[in-house]
């Protein structure tokens, strides 16, 4: 019984931790609230979807798991997110900047609209900048915390969505990266996550919209399909001291798909 303990001790992998997660009202920080919790750490949970947001947190331990209203792109909202993780539970550790739209479906730039580009700008960069300020503003006492941008495979290559989407995880890690060596100097880790496309209700209609099908979504890792909880285990991974050494890294959750240039590939033809 006692080793029983101990080894179900040795398996959570943030216990004590406090955690901070933007979006987790749905899919990808939903998934990784929900594995932060069952790993110990106390998780805040930070979005604009207020019934959900409650709602993933009375499915989880109500002593573990709260919500705050916090839209991202107000500094207001970051502040006191922050500062209600910190209230509550002592401290910030962990803060996860997940929260991210889509935006408009457009594929031609003349059909692109100034606003909607600054709109996906706002939440998908601008809304990381201002987690990590506020984490950091917390953070730095302590001289430690991980930070962990979602990004998207979009960060890597072109072509694979619409403008704004794909400028704004390009950015994400030139942001990942300028923190993390801003903030090494007070041993606090920033990393970012580039997932491949993951089948959360958004990212299912957005795909819809631009590739006309969540079928037409091509995979090069046979018999894998990437979920929402991979993408956790990955945010599990930055989280955690298993990556105590890793800072200013983009973790790519692909499935090899952006190391491939799909029109020289001599596989493509040699399918199963
Ligand atoms: N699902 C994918 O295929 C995929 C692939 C690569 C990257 N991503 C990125 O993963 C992140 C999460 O996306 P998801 O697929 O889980 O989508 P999702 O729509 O399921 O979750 C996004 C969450 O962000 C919240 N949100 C939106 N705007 C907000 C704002 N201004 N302030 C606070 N919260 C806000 C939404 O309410 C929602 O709960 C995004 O940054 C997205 O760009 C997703």
């Amino acid at each position: 019984m006692a080793n029983m303990a101990v080894a179900s001790n040795v398996m959570k992998r943030l216990q004590g931790k406090v955690a901070l997660i933007t979006g987790a009202a749905s899919g990808i920080g939903e998934s990784t609230a929900r594995l932060f919790v069952k790993h110990g750490a106390k998780v805040v949970i930070a979005d604009i979807q207020d019934d959900s947001a409650k709602k993933v947190c009375q499915d989880l331990d109500p002593s573990s798991a709260s919500h705050v209203h916090c839209d991202v792109t107000e500094e207001s909202d970051i502040e006191n997110a922050v500062n209600t993780a910190v209230s509550k539970y002592g401290k910030l550790d962990i803060m996860f900047n997940n929260a991210g739209i889509g935006g408009s479906a457009t594929s031609n730039i003349l059909d692109d609209k100034k606003s909607d580009f600054e709109r996906v700008i706002s939440v998908n960069l601008v809304g990381i900048f201002l987690g990590a300020k506020h984490a950091a503003r917390v953070m730095i006492p302590n001289r430690c915390g991980s930070i962990i941008n979602t990004a998207s495979v979009c960060s890597t290559l072109g072509g694979g969505a619409p403008h704004a989407y794909v400028s704004s995880k390009h950015a994400v890690v030139g942001l990942t990266r300028n923190t993390a060596v801003d903030l090494g100097r007070y041993g606090i880790r920033v990393n970012c996550l580039s997932p491949y496309f993951v089948s959360t209700p958004s990212a299912a209609d957005f795909v819809e919209r631009i590739y006309g099908g969540v079928s037409k979504v091509y995979t090069y890792l046979d018999g894998a399909e990437l979920k929402a909880e991979d993408v956790a285990d990955a945010a599990l991974y930055l989280a955690s001291d298993d990556s105590k050494y890793v800072s200013g890294h983009n973790l790519v959750v692909d499935g090899g798909h952006s190391i491939v240039n799909s029109a020289m590939c001599m596989y493509e033809n040699s399918k199963k």
